[in-house]
């Protein structure tokens, strides 16, 4: 029997359903709180609402836990490469030998873009944010594949998500290959998800390049690392845009376009930012602590704090080890990985981030990785999206595939004018 709580509003009772998920989760389901009793309720920012079920990631803020599919992303990162995850997460289970074989086939035959599309590139100036560029492009896939995805098609649809998958990745070492004036590599069948990328993004023509082993490793730990985070802001965009019926390729646009804000994605590249102004200004951790906690100042300790995680939040525990083992593998002295944990030793022992339980994220220590890779800084919101795709396209794919998904539409409190008549121009103050 279907549990039920009992909302007592005014003189009158609503009987509400309970959902509970698979961990225990527990949700009061007031659909039809506006038909009995003419109430709605207001919860700006989502702070309190689950806006769906779903079976892809399992998230524990206050315990620090993540689970893709219900495997630890600590497993994951040990063991996996990026495209067994993305299947994970697109599919369902890990693929077997058959499946992975024909997975990687699809996104190594789908990696090409449209000839005409190099000629998009020209249209943007030399300094256009990526991001923006990034959007634009995955996009414009939709005129080069127009027909409606036929969700009974399988086959149809795995196409789709390995395009995408595959493409995004040229997209963004072509934008940046244009950015820096260099001539577009283009993809070789002959190596994998990553090391295909990263010689897309930092071959030359003029010379041999290999692709360091280490480089590909740590490559394909940081995109499983931000392959899903359930309903973030640009996963929530990219439900509420597809729940519209708009095509596969606007919603992930709308996604990439959500996640570029500083306060989502674009934190890595802000991140650094800020770690050079630190640097730049003696290294006095102190003081930028000072200042976050000053509310005169709009200043925020970028890559601190989260919505969901009151408490470490576990890919950036992973990424902190990471980034110490990569940088002494290749040899490398960054000062902004010192500033970095300075900063983050006087976060943690300040009452004012231990109270707000504010702790790093995801982006806190993922820039000094890729700055060691070589990836200049306004690439690294791009490298974010990158792995967070699969994660998209799961949810997208989640929805559609729910006969009960209806568009997205919250209601509002309307705090306006009340009705009156309209002035005419010559009679207005
Ligand atoms: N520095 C200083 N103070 C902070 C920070 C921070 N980074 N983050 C939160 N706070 C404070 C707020 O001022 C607020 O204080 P108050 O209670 O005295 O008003 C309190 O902590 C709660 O913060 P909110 O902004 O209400 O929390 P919310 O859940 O809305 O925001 C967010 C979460 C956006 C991530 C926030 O912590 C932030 O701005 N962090 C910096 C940007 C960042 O790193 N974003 C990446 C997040 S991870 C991701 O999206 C991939």
């Amino acid at each position: 029997m279907t549990e039920k709580v009992e909302i007592k509003i005014q003189d009158a009772t609503f009987e509400a359903p309970v959902v509970v998920g698979s961990e225990n989760e527990r949700a009061i389901d007031i659909g039809n709180l506006r038909a009995k009793t003419g109430f709605v309720t207001i919860d700006p920012a989502f702070m309190n609402t689950a806006s769906t079920k779903s079976a892809i990631t399992f998230l524990d803020g206050e315990q620090g836990i993540l689970r893709y599919r219900g495997y630890p992303i600590e497993q994951l990162a040990e063991h996996c490469e990026f495209v067994e995850v993305a299947y994970l997460l697109i599919f369902g289970e890990l693929p077997n030998e058959k499946e992975l074989l024909r997975w990687r086939t699809l996104l190594t035959r789908h990696s090409l873009i449209h000839e005409d599309m190099k000629h998009f590139f020209d249209g943007f100036p030399s300094t256009a944010h990526p991001m923006a560029v990034l959007s634009a492009m995955v996009c414009s896939l939709s005129t080069y594949y127009p027909e409606e995805v036929d969700l009974s098609n399988k086959e149809q649809l795995e196409i789709t998500y390995a395009r995408l998958i595959s493409k995004i990745r040229t997209i963004a070492a072509f934008a940046y290959k244009k950015s820096i004036g260099q001539p577009f590599v283009y993809p070789r069948n002959d190596l994998k998800y990553c090391a295909n990328f990263l010689n897309m993004m930092f071959s030359v023509p003029a010379e041999p390049y290999t692709v360091d082993p280490e480089t590909e490793k740590v490559m394909n730990l940081l995109l499983i690392l931000h392959a899903d985070h359930e309903q973030n802001c640009s996963t929530s965009t990219v439900r509420l845009v597809g729940s519209s019926r708009a095509n596969i390729f606007a919603s992930m646009a709308g996604g990439i376009l959500a996640l570029w804000g500083p306060l989502h994605g674009g934190a890595n590249q802000e991140v650094i930012e800020m770690l050079e102004a630190i640097q730049k200004d003696g290294g006095d951790v102190k003081k930028y602590v000072e200042l976050a906690k000053d509310k005169k100042s709009n200043f925020r300790l970028m890559g601190f704090g989260h919505r969901v995680y009151k408490n470490f939040d576990p890919r950036a525990k992973i990424i902190k080890a990471a980034a110490d083992k990569v940088l002494s593998k290749l040899g490398i002295e960054d000062p902004l990985l010192g500033i970095a944990k300075q900063l983050e030793e006087a976060a943690l022992q300040d009452p004012y981030f231990v109270e707000r339980k504010l702790y790093p994220n995801v982006d806190f220590y993922s820039g000094i990785i890729y700055r060691a890779l070589g990836f200049p800084t306004n690439m690294f919101t791009v490298l974010f999206a990158l792995g967070r795709l699969p994660g998209w396209v799961s949810h997208w794919k989640e929805m559609m595939e729910d006969p009960t998904t209806k568009i997205g539409r919250p209601r509002q409190i309307y705090t306006g004018a009340p009705a009156r008549d309209f002035v005419p121009l010559a009679k207005r103050a």
